[in-house]
């Protein structure tokens, strides 16, 4: 499932946002990609210790734990702290693979990478290229979306990021560990959910509402890992 999340921050909290970006301390991004993946990883982020990184990762944490839908697509476990990145003058990151399990700064655990998100900080009509390009069974999907909103897609995913080839793209980009190995245990449970909740909002006394919210929460109890 790639599941778009608008208005993750609305258009003025982005600006803001950019503009701490565009005075940021950025690095190579080499410097954290695998073997492969550095080969085809042209860009610059934040060190993951930087002050700005740490201040603006945990407004996204704290805009996602308020954000009904993506509550609902992603299930959480746990969430990697977010990370930052900034492609300009031709650069790019090839198709490449995300590692399947991450360490989390800081501490004894890991992580694995059920999904992986972009929050997209530039507006689109501000750089040329820059698309994110998921591939899946039904072919590569291409995603550019204003700033301020976010795409949610499994880190199961091959995936690129195309040359930008005009101006700045800056954006966030984090995993997410689900409660929910599976992506199509995750879309059925999100189309459920929606269906209820729509059912809900329309028949609120149908007793319906109640047994399919129950049959939703036993399939969670069936297929979450805690
Ligand atoms: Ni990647």
């Amino acid at each position: 499932m790639l599941l778009e999340i608008p208005e993750l921050f609305t258009s003025a909290e982005a600006a803001q946002i950019r503009s701490l970006l565009e005075q940021a301390n950025w690095r190579d991004g080499k410097s954290t990609a695998g073997e492969l993946s550095a080969q085809v990883k042209q860009n610059a982020q934040l060190p993951q210790d930087d002050p700005l990184a740490v201040e603006l990762g945990n407004r996204i944490l704290e805009r996602l734990g308020q954000n009904a839908v993506f509550m609902s697509a992603a299930l959480p476990r746990r969430i990697l702290p977010p990370m930052f990145n900034r492609y300009t003058g031709g650069q790019s990151f090839g198709f490449h693979v995300d590692n399947a399990v991450r360490h989390i700064p800081g501490q004894p655990e890991r992580l694995r990478t059920d999904l992986s998100m972009t929050v997209f900080f530039a507006e689109p009509e501000t750089y040329d290229g820059g698309e994110l390009v998921v591939r899946d069974t039904y072919g590569d999907h291409e995603v550019k979306l204003p700033a301020g909103s976010a795409v949610l897609y499994p880190g199961t995913s091959l995936h690129e990021v195309r040359p930008v080839t005009r101006g700045v793209r800056l954006a966030s980009f984090f995993w997410i560990q689900s409660l929910l190995r599976a992506d199509s245990h995750r879309s059925l449970l999100f189309e459920m959910d929606v269906a209820i909740q729509r059912l809900a909002r329309e028949q609120p006394n149908h007793p319906s509402v109640l047994e399919l919210t129950n049959v939703y929460h036993n399939l969670v109890r069936q297929w979450a890992e805690i």
